[in-house]
């Protein structure tokens, strides 16, 4: 768990290190929205060095809302924001790549990005939906998606110094039964909402510990769950009726015991680009001091890949990971989720 007082401490040496360049998929509203918020106070608070920030996200009038509160908040940061109708779309999250890549391109050698967050999501009441691109609407944007962003964007992350933060706020820790004979959960009889965040969650790790391997010293990758933080979606009609007047009723009263508050979870987010969180070492795990880090999913300090709870703490099960062969699973994940990129690239529609 990590003292809120040494978030804020951590955030100060963070922005005072060296300029940042952050994107935030899901920027426009909820926790991307208060991470950038935090990350730009911090900047403006104690003299940061600097701030280039891209919000992807579909509401404009939010974003332009954000742009206004982030330029008057630290009117030296950049800010920039790209409208996305649907992130459930793995061609239109190359389009935002694309168009991301474009304005760093004019930043020359110091093109990058430093910390990438990824929060886009949507209803978690829908029943099965497969996009035109044949993934499950759902899965898509909690998982295909946020992992066709990591890798579309991987040389921009690998020039960041920082080393580069990956963040995918969502519901690490909640692993339960597993399919991979179904990894799309394909199969109606086994799919539900908490089943296919079993299966993302799972997705997440085994997909993550890959890229962890493949770009030692490079990239720490970092999957989330933020507890229960409220923000506009809760009143919106993308939730049911029954949902929202339940929040009515019980925020008001019971809130403050049960939510996270947005300020806190914006510098919580922002910590996770400390150096708490390190890369995998292609040295020795050895040479990291003993409690110096946080423990990862391989449950020790070292292999740059964490899931944790809303403290920064690890909420890591590996004996539900001890049920498989955890190295063929990696590349099953793997092969599953990458041919599901190439087949969409090539225009077709995935059906594995
Ligand atoms: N907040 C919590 O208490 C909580 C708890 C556990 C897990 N989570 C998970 O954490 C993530 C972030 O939560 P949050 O509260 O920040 O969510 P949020 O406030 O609903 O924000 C979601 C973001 O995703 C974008 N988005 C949604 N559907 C999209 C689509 N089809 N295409 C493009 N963008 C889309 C939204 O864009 P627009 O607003 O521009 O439409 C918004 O920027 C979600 O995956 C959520 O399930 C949240």
């Amino acid at each position: 768990m990590v003292e809120l007082k040494d978030v804020y401490e951590e955030n100060v040496t963070l922005v005072q290190s060296r300029p940042l360049v952050a994107a935030f998929f899901g920027g426009t509203s909820g926790i991307g929205h208060q991470t950038l918020r935090a990350l730009a106070g911090a900047e403006a608070e104690h003299n940061g060095k600097g701030l280039r920030a891209y919000i992807v996200g579909r509401n404009a009038i939010a974003a332009d809302e954000i742009l206004a509160e982030c330029r008057s908040l630290y009117p030296q940061g950049q800010y920039t924001f790209f409208k996305i109708d649907d992130l459930s779309l793995i061609r239109n999250v190359d389009r935002v790549c694309a168009e991301i890549f474009e304005a760093e391109r004019k930043h020359g050698q110091n093109a990058r990005i430093d910390y990438l967050m990824l929060s886009q999501g949507g209803s978690i009441f829908l029943p099965r939906t497969e996009t035109k691109e044949g993934i499950d609407m759902t899965m898509s944007l909690m998982y295909y998606s946020r992992m066709r962003a990591i890798i579309q964007l991987l040389p921009l992350l690998l020039k960041s110094t920082l080393p580069s933060k990956v963040v995918s706020v969502y519901a690490a820790g909640m692993e339960a039964k597993f399919y991979p004979e179904d990894l799309s959960l394909r199969d109606l009889k086994l799919y539900s909402y908490g089943q296919a965040r079993s299966h993302m969650v799972y997705m997440h790790t085994l997909f993550m510990e890959m890229l962890a391997e493949k770009y030692p010293d490079k990239l720490s990758l970092i999957h989330i769950f933020p507890g229960l933080v409220i923000g506009p979606t809760f009143y919106s009609s993308e939730f049911p009726l029954w949902f929202r007047i339940m929040f009515r009723v019980i925020n008001p009263i019971f809130g403050r015991f049960l939510t996270v508050p947005r300020q806190e979870s914006g510098a919580r987010m922002v910590n996770l680009a400390s150096s708490r969180y390190l890369p995998r070492s292609s040295n020795s795990p050895k040479s990291y001091q003993e409690g110096s880090v946080e423990v990862d999913t391989k449950g020790k300090p070292g292999s740059g890949v964490y899931s944790l709870g809303w403290k920064g703490e690890n909420n890591f099960k590996p004996e539900l990971y001890e049920e498989f062969d955890k190295d063929e699973m990696r590349k099953k994940v793997w092969d599953h989720t990458v041919k599901a990129f190439e087949v969409i690239e090539a225009g077709n529609m995935f059906t594995g």
